[in-house]
């Protein structure tokens, strides 16, 4: 019984992982693996894509998918996680969970005798990266070029740098001070990048990180539980706004990627996110193939 709470859960079989989603994008797997099966999602934040896509996936692999929001489960109203983590064990093949603290989802899993996959905590965003490096095999056929992340240090660049590590495709990060990534995480990255031949670079400096980037990747400034910050999020990350005179110091067949949802004007400008170079529905259709694969993977 295995879990997908980091990419480190998988660093070794993502190549795996993407070759099976290539093939339920492509329609080449007809049978209905998960027949019977039941995956329980529980949400503690909002979602638009992670609950469509698993709840599709599902069906499509001929299982049921159970949406538990948080306010409506004991667990909500104080029941413990060891006793969410062994009834719901009882009843389902598989638990999806968005939670508020990645922790919890650590002890969830440590309770629980049925897979446990993330679907965002603010640490990690596996499902995601998975989705975003489907998108760049696609659009680039390799991991040759260089991956660069600007804003926030959030959930979404930890998972990033760590696949990126992983694939050995190099990866820059450009944050302002104060906002970069994880510590253990960049630690965990260097060295597996290390392994691969491939580089981690964090800095300040925005324009050197996207200098010859093939992909220019951002998230919002101010994450789900972030809120109260919201202020001193936006005037720290106002000079990482991802525009046109940004988009230029890339590559010229470079991709624009962000997982959504966006907000125009900050961290992105319209222009890109709406222009030619967005690879964004892409990537967001792409969640549903890559995660079809990782519930086939986890939960046969
Ligand atoms: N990218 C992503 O996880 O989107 P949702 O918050 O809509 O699930
Ligand atoms: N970093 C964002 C990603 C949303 C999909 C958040 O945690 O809110």
């Amino acid at each position: 019984m295995r879990s997908l709470l980091s990419i480190c859960d998988i660093k070794d079989e993502i190549p795996e992982i993407l070759e099976l989603a290539t093939k339920f994008k492509e329609g080449k797997i007809n049978e209905k693996p998960l027949e019977d099966k039941t995956l329980a999602m529980i949400f503690q934040k909002s979602s638009t894509r992670t609950r469509v896509s698993f709840e599709v996936g599902m069906n499509e692999l001929g299982g049921n998918a159970i949406f538990l929001s948080n306010n409506d489960i004991q667990m909500g109203r104080g029941e413990p996680i060891a006793d969410t983590a062994k009834v719901l064990s009882r009843y389902v093949h598989g638990i999806m969970i968005r939670a508020l603290e990645h922790e919890d989802v650590v002890e969830f899993s440590k309770e629980s005798d049925v897979p446990i996959i993330s679907g965002l905590t603010n640490l990690e965003h596996p499902c995601q990266a998975l989705a975003d490096i489907l998108t760049v095999k696609e659009y680039f056929k390799d991991f040759n070029g260089k991956f660069t992340y600007v804003g926030d240090g959030n959930n979404v660049c930890n998972s990033l740098l760590l696949i990126c590590a992983c694939i050995g495709m190099n990866i820059a990060v450009a944050c302002p001070e104060g906002y970069e990534p994880n510590e253990d995480i960049i630690k965990k990255a260097n060295k597996i990048a290390k392994e691969n031949n491939s580089y981690v670079v964090i800095t300040n400096d925005v324009e050197v990180a996207v200098k010859n980037a093939t992909v220019v990747y951002t998230d919002v400034w101010v994450s789900m539980g972030d809120e109260k910050e919201q202020g001193k999020r936006k005037k720290a990350l106002k000079k990482y706004q991802v525009n046109q005179k940004l988009m230029e110091l890339a590559n010229q067949d470079a991709i624009f990627m962000h997982c959504l949802p966006a907000i125009r004007g900050e961290e992105v400008s319209g222009e890109v996110i709406d222009g030619p170079q967005s690879a964004v529905i892409d990537q967001a259709e792409n969640r549903l193939h890559a995660q079809k694969a990782v519930l086939y993977y986890f939960l046969k």
